[in-house]
């Protein structure tokens, strides 16, 4: 396949310098103008690599010797980390991989959005190891023993492991039994969610139950299991409900994607009534639980995909907080949010691109003031945003 460098198309071994990280994790180097894509590279390596894929406008390419290293590689603490698909990470010393993907999430946002980088900005990291609240599992079954594990780097293939250094040590614990406890067990996935000695599973197994835990965050209580989606990092919940409330009040607040609820308990402390808007029942049904566990009575649960109910959203209430799967916000709920003007707009992304794609077209009517990037993830490329934005005086509709 021909591409804009100089590479013969019969050489598959080039020699590269990483320049820097990019969104995902990825290194980059460019040959002849060719951006190519190196998974597990470091900025400053100097390598000796094997072109995967060569398209048009870029290439990717896999290491085969790391002739000079970068400053700040290391080897990777976890003996699984060069076959399982986990982790992207562990090969950079801790703090420099949340320098460095905040530096990949700023670039992208400005190269992408559009954005113009507020004044107000701020990084949040905690423990880099032992962090991690949940985890999913991948099961092939076997009727003495199972292999438990995840997906391998780019495939489906099972890496079995009995141990996983970024899970809390609760979790963690569990791997070494688990495929002795899955024998004859004919599932292909297992979820685990662990809450300081309670621990969920779903489905639910010999010896696991799927039964409820508590977590306790900002000042509330929250029940669960483990079916539902739940923040993962134990240790910075509280600074992730702080970043995304901020010092707010108001009449009304609408908290869309909600979950069980997790920002929408604080919010109802904040504001006199709050709606918060969630696709998944299971989800809905602890919500409801939980603001009753936490004695509210000003919160509207609403059981529905958000694009059916942006319809119903009033005009200018005072606050929105949004915090949408990866794929982040559809064209409807984004034409819906710049109809209606709510005064506050929080936006709560995992995934940079999708939040630099609807900030481009947010950005018609909000200004953004605040950007907070909050490490959930450590030893992967992931990186969570909070971007808060306001209407533009004057711009009560587009
Ligand atoms: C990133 S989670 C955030 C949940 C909650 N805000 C929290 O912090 O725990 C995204 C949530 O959006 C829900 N979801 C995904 N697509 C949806 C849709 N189209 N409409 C409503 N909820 C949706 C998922 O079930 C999930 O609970």
């Amino acid at each position: 396949m021909s591409d804009s460098s100089n590479i013969p198309a019969d050489v598959d071994e080039i020699e590269i310098e990483i320049e820097k990280i990019v969104d995902g994790g990825q290194g980059l180097a460019r040959r002849d103008g060719l951006p190519i894509f190196v998974p597990r590279s470091a900025p400053g390596d100097r390598l000796r690599v094997t072109l995967v894929e060569r398209r048009p406008h870029y290439a990717r390419a896999e290491i085969v010797k790391i002739l000079e290293p970068g400053p700040g590689r290391r080897e990777a603490p976890c003996s699984f980390f060069e076959s399982c698909g986990g982790c992207d990470l562990q090969h950079l010393e801790d703090s420099l991989q949340t320098e460095l993907k905040v530096e990949a999430a700023r670039e992208t946002l400005t190269r992408l959005g559009g954005v113009e980088l507020p004044e107000r900005q701020s990084v949040v990291r905690g423990d880099a190891w032992a962090y991690r609240l949940r985890t999913q599992l991948q099961v092939l079954p076997g009727e003495e023993r199972s292999e438990v594990g995840y997906h391998a780097r780019g495939t489906h293939e099972l890496v079995s492991v009995n141990r996983c250094p970024v899970l809390v040590p609760e979790l963690e614990r569990q791997l070494g039994g688990l495929p002795r406890q899955l024998a004859g067990e004919k599932l292909h996935r297992l979820d685990l969610l662990a809450s300081a000695d309670e621990l969920s599973a779903a489905p639910p197994v010999a010896g696991m139950s799927g039964k409820e835990v508590t977590f306790e965050a900002g000042g509330f209580r929250y029940r669960l299991d483990a079916r539902v989606f739940f923040q993962g990092h134990a240790g910075l919940l509280d600074e992730l409900i702080q970043s995304v409330l901020e010092d707010d009040e108001g009449e009304s607040a609408v908290d869309l994607y909600s979950g069980v609820g997790f920002f929408t308990l604080p919010l109802a402390r904040r504001y006199e009534q709050v709606t918060a808007v969630e696709g998944d029942r299971v989800a809905v049904r602890y919500a409801r639980k939980n603001v009753r566990l936490n004695k509210l009575q000003n919160v509207d649960l609403v059981s529905t995909a958000v694009e059916s109910w942006i319809g119903r959203l009033p005009e200018a209430v005072d606050r929105v907080v949004l915090d949408p799967p990866r794929v982040g916000l559809t064209p409807k709920v984004r034409v819906r949010l710049l109809d209606r003007g709510p005064k506050r707009l929080t936006y709560v992304s995992c995934h940079t691109a999708a939040l630099a794609r609807d900030l481009k077209i947010l950005q018609r009517m909000f200004e953004l003031e605040g950007l907070v990037f909050l490490d959930l993830f450590p030893q992967t490329g992931h990186l969570e945003i909070v971007a808060q934005l306001r209407r533009r005086p004057g711009n009560e509709t587009v």
